[in-house]
Formats: C-alpha cells, sequence, structure tokens
C-alpha cells in the first residue's frame, strides 16, 4: 500500500509549505497600527521571494475582536480594519498569480456573541435560532452543570432575557453552537461555500475536537478546582510530578471534547469540499481519527506531538515519527509544525539561550525534511522571538488576563504575576511582524500606536531588511532550505526511513523517492559538538545538496562524515 501511494502523484497541497499569516499583526498598508488586507497583498512578492507555497490566514471575519478574530460575526465578510471583500479579492488573486494557495480559518465550534445568530437566539425562547446554541435551565440557583471554560470560569453564562444559561466552551463572547441542529450545518456550509466559490483553496478547520460536548451533560468528576489545577499547569504539582496532567485535564473538561458525531461532521464537511476541485481542509487536531479511512475525512491534521517538548532532541524526533507514521490510515499524508499562534515561538520554546540561532536552524531543517507539509508561522523566518509585555494594559489575550488576576487574588505581587502571565500569554509571539529598522519596525509609521505594541529587538536585527542583504541571516537560511526542499523530489514524496535509531546528539534518515528515483540522507547534528559518523549504505558515496557549514555540492565518500556543530547535512545518494 505504502509503495503504490508514495507513486501516486502528489497533490499540491501535499508538495506545499504553507505559511501561517496572522492577519493583525502581518503588514499594515494603512497605517492604522493593525495589518489589513492592503498590507498583505504589498507583501505577496516578499513571500513569493521566501519560497512559500500556501498561506493560512488566521480568521480575517468581522468580529469584535475578544479573541482576536477567533470570535466570528459574519463568516461571510471582512473585517473593516482588515479591508473590504475587493481587498480580499485582490490579495487572492494576487496569491494565486504568484503560484500560491490561499487556505481560510473556519471556526466552527462557536460564533462571536455579537453574531446576528446569538443576537436572535437571545431574543426569547421561542426564537427560531433558539436552538442554534446550546441553552439550558440552572440547577439549584447556579448553572446546569459544574463544566468550565478552559478560558477560565464556568462554560456556562446566565441569560436574563430568557432566564437560562448558554454553553461556551471558550470565552462568555464565544457562545458554542448547536451541531446537531441541521439548520447550523446548512448555514455553515452556506459559508463554507461561498469562499471556495471565490476561489479560495481550503480551510484550516479551528477547534473541531470541542464542537459536541456529552449530550447527557454530566458533572465532571475532577476533585481540584479550576484555579487549583491552572496554577499545577504553571507552576508544577505541589509533589513535584506532572505525569497526570493529561489525566486530570481529561477529568475536567473530558465531558466537552472529542464526543460522538464529530467525525460524521467531519465527512460530511469533507463532502462540501469535494464539490470542489483540489481543495484542502487541515484540522487543528492530533488525533489521527480525523484523517477518517484516509479519504473520506480530514486531508491532513497537524503532528502536535511532536512540537510538545522542550527540546527537540533526536529520540523524541525518532520516537514521534516512528509512532505517528505508523499510526496512520493508509493514504493519510502527514502534516507537521513547530510555531503557531497560540504556543511560544520555536526560538523561545526550544532554544537554550546558548546556541537558539543554531537551534532554530536546525528545527527548520527538520520541518522541511521530514515526511509531510510543513507548516511555519510568520516572523519565524526573520528569527522573531516572544515578547513579553512590559504592562498588564498590552495584554490582548482575554486567558491572559484571567490568569493575571488569578495571580492577583492569589496573593501573587503585581511584578511577578505581570512576570508569569506575560510569560504565558499568546501576546508573546502576536507582536507585529518587523519589516524594517525603524520606528515601529517598519510595521506601522511613526506615530502610530500598533495594536500590540512592536518586539524592540527589531532594533537589533529581527528585522527584514536589514537581514535580507546579509547572506548569512536567518531569513536567506530559510530561502536557501525551502529552494533545496523545492529542487529535491525525495525531500517531498520520498519515504522515511530512520537510521542510527539510538543516537542521542544527532538524528539520521533516509528519504527514498520511487519517481523520480532518488534517496537523500539527512544528518541533524542537534548538538553543540562536533561528530564523526559512521554510514554504511549502498553505494557508499553521496554528492551534498546542502550543508549549513560545508561549502556546495561536493561528492563524498560516506564511510565517515565529519559534521560540525549543529550541522545541517543533507546529501544525495550515488549508486
Ligand atoms: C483555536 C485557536 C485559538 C482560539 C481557539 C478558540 O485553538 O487556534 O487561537 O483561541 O481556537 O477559537
Amino acid at each position: 500500500m505504502e509503495k503504490k501511494d508514495r507513486m501516486a502523484p502528489l497533490k499540491w497541497w501535499q508538495k506545499a509549505v504553507f505559511y501561517q499569516i496572522y492577519p493583525r499583526s502581518f503588514a499594515d498598508g494603512n497605517g492604522d497600527g493593525i495589518g489589513d488586507f492592503i498590507g498583505m497583498t504589498e507583501r505577496l512578492d516578499y513571500l513569493a521571494d521566501l519560497g512559500i507555497d500556501a498561506i493560512w490566514i488566521s480568521p480575517h471575519f468581522p468580529s469584535p475582536q475578544f479573541d482576536v478574530g477567533y470570535d466570528v460575526s459574519d463568516y461571510v465578510g471582512v473585517a473593516p480594519e482588515y479591508g473590504t471583500l475587493d481587498d480580499f479579492k485582490r490579495f487572492l488573486d494576487g496569491a494565486h498569480q504568484r503560484g500560491i494557495r490561499v487556505i481560510l480559518d473556519l471556526v466552527l465550534n462557536h460564533t462571536s456573541h455579537l453574531h446576528q445568530w446569538f443576537i436572535e437566539s437571545c431574543s426569547s425562547r421561542d426564537h427560531p435560532r433558539r436552538d442554534w446554541y446550546i441553552w439550558r435551565d440552572g440547577k439549584n440557583g447556579g448553572p446546569p452543570n459544574n463544566w468550565n471554560s478552559p478560558f477560565g470560569g464556568s462554560a456556562w453564562k446566565y441569560d436574563e432575557t430568557t432566564d437560562q444559561y448558554y454553553y461556551h466552551y471558550f470565552l462568555t463572547e464565544q457562545p458554542d453552537l448547536n451541531w446537531r441542529n441541521p439548520e447550523v450545518k446548512k448555514a455553515m456550509w452556506e459559508a463554507v461555500r461561498f469562499w471556495l466559490d471565490l476561489g479560495v483553496d481550503g480551510y484550516r478547520l479551528d477547534a473541531i475536537g470541542t464542537i459536541f460536548e456529552n449530550p447527557a451533560m454530566p458533572d465532571h468528576p475532577c476533585k481540584m478546582t479550576q484555579e487549583e489545577m491552572r496554577r499545577a499547569l504553571n507552576h508544577g504539582f505541589p509533589d513535584g510530578s506532572d505525569k497526570k496532567v493529561g489525566t486530570l485535564w481529561k477529568s475536567m473538561y473530558g465531558e466537552q471534547y472529542e464526543q460522538e458525531g464529530v467525525h460524521e461532521l467531519m465527512q460530511e464537511l469533507r463532502a462540501v469540499i469535494d464539490e470542489y476541485p483540489d481543495r484542502v481542509l487541515v484540522g487543528e487536531n492530533d488525533d489521527v481519527k480525523y484523517y477518517g479511512d484516509g479519504s473520506n475525512e480530514l486531508h491532513m491534521v497537524f503532528n502536535f506531538p511532536l512540537m510538545k517538548t522542550e527540546r527537540i532532541t533526536a529520540p523524541w524526533v525518532q520516537a514521534n515519527q516512528k509512532e505517528r507514521l505508523a499510526s496512520l490510515p493508509p493514504g493519510a499524508w502527514p502534516c507537521n509544525t513547530l510555531n503557531n499562534h497560540d504556543t511560544s515561538r520555536l526560538l523561545n520554546r526550544y532554544g537554550d539561550g546558548q546556541h537558539d540561532d543554531a537551534i532554530a536552524r536546525t528545527s527548520l531543517a527538520l520541518m522541511l525534511t521530514l515526511r509531510g507539509t510543513p507548516f511555519l508561522y510568520n516572523g519565524e523566518e526573520i528569527g522573531m522571538s516572544d515578547y513579553r509585555l512590559p504592562d498588564i494594559s498590552f495584554f490582548r489575550d482575554p486567558p491572559a488576563v484571567w490568569f493575571y488576576n488569578g495571580e492577583i487574588s492569589s496573593g501573587t505581587s503585581p511584578e511577578t504575576a505581570l512576570l508569569l502571565a506575560a510569560d504565558d500569554s499568546r501576546d508573546r509571539c502576536r507582536t507585529p511582524m518587523p519589516w524594517s529598522n525603524v520606528v515601529n519596525a517598519g510595521f506601522s509609521p511613526e506615530g502610530v500606536t500598533t495594536w500590540l505594541p512592536v518586539n524592540p529587538n527589531y532594533a537589533k536585527g529581527i528585522n527584514v531588511a536589514d537581514q535580507r542583504d546579509h547572506p548569512e541571516s536567518m531569513l536567506n537560511f530559510y530561502k536557501r532550505m525551502l529552494r533545496i526542499r523545492k529542487q529535491t523530489p525525495a525531500l517531498i514524496n520520498g519515504d522515511y526511513t530512520p537510521l542510527h535509531e539510538t543516537a542521542e546528539n544527532y538524528f539520521a534518515f533516509l528519504r527514498h523517492s520511487d519517481d523520480p528515483e532518488q534517496t537523500c540522507l539527512v544528518v541533524l547534528n542537534l548538538s553543540d559538538k562536533a561528530l564523526t559518523l559512521k554510514f554504511e549504505l549502498q553505494g557508499g558515496a553521496a554528492r551534498g545538496l546542502f550543508s549549513s557549514h560545508k561549502p556546495g555540492s561536493e561528492t563524498v565518500r560516506l564511510g565517515v562524515l565529519e559534521l560540525a556543530p549543529f550541522e545541517i547535512y543533507i546529501a544525495e545518494l550515488i549508486s
């Protein structure tokens, strides 16, 4: 089966490298401190030159922005601060003219509380839209059950007008849709078709795991309060163990995610998408069940387990690949990422404080050489790092404000609470893209207050303009590696064979493609030590395709390979 799949011609999304744009922070075209479509369109040449093939845009729809666009108030519009539908179309056309595909972010679980659907749903118990959301009577003078929202507090919000509670997994401003109501599906599939008709290439599906809850709505059995759990997750458990995190989380929130019905729903959505040629669905979930039988559900789900570590080590990646690739149904295509708008940037996440730049480079090499489609996040190509906001008034991420308030009410000093919250806040990775070394990092004109402060390290070379002309910059490294991937079929469609599986310091593997016939050796030295490695491979010789340290395409005997600290080495085997 594996062999047959490999020979099948690949779809565009299997060959593509995706690049996530966080629209509020990418490029401010009209100088109001907020990114927009005019800005994004102006930067398409930059993206084409970088060498990415597809863009995922985080939500661009009208929204009151309680969760920076993940609270949608109109699924068929464009947020006015991002531009008009025509601006969107110009962006889409411009991307397509450059051979870049565009996928949108589809938030299915919930809408904004200001969506017309919810406003009507709230208006009376008899309104035809009442049942579009999840309403329940209270119990014993309180909410219907003890469920919480991981964004803070009860998952229920009382509505005085109709004397009932509505359910929200995320913020109170994000009421959950009732997906058991066929009218909800119908309305959402219409919105899905609206953008597909305009020519968008697919969707990244937000928070699919929480679309359904246990309909019996039993109380959760967790003995901890939510605040105790938050503290344990952020400060560690009193006994020093953190092994219980997954189990604990499940005991509190387990009735609220991965419930019956979600796979049938995703299959229905797949059928909608399949009415259009060549579109793609990527799920924000790591459960391989979402691949269905490999052809009837989502095209890809993220390999999040790979990124859930403090260090990218060889044993970690070996184990991840072994498990992940074996778990995929036949025909399913892997999808890897180390970065997005919800997590600490990879430089901080995996850096050791001493070799961050080198670690960022080996991390990119890993993304671009593992089997599967890589997703990159805007700004990583210039080595953007997290920015810890210096004042609580700058915070835009509501769970971080909840975190801060929790710390304050449990007696933590404001200074410490700020540091802790800034470290945890998703704002840290959402700061504006630094385009040049001028005030406001060239994101917005001087004198404009940007929606989140720019990271001051733009003045230390973390900006596009300064890196463009530096051959050794992170930006040029990204360009080189993206080019190598594009030119090397085995890195795109090849199968994966691990080598030296017990190695601690380096990660080595082969990628082999039958059509065209090519075998590549990839060796990533993930340590700060020089290494001398022995490879006994067929033919015994290789032509270097890429090295972060050695000069270009030399032919080497593979018996002994000398690697510099953190060297990335890719070679084509010669038989
Ligand atoms: C997803 C998004 C995240 C958002 C949440 C609720 O996890 O990635 O940013 O807050 O869903 O929509």
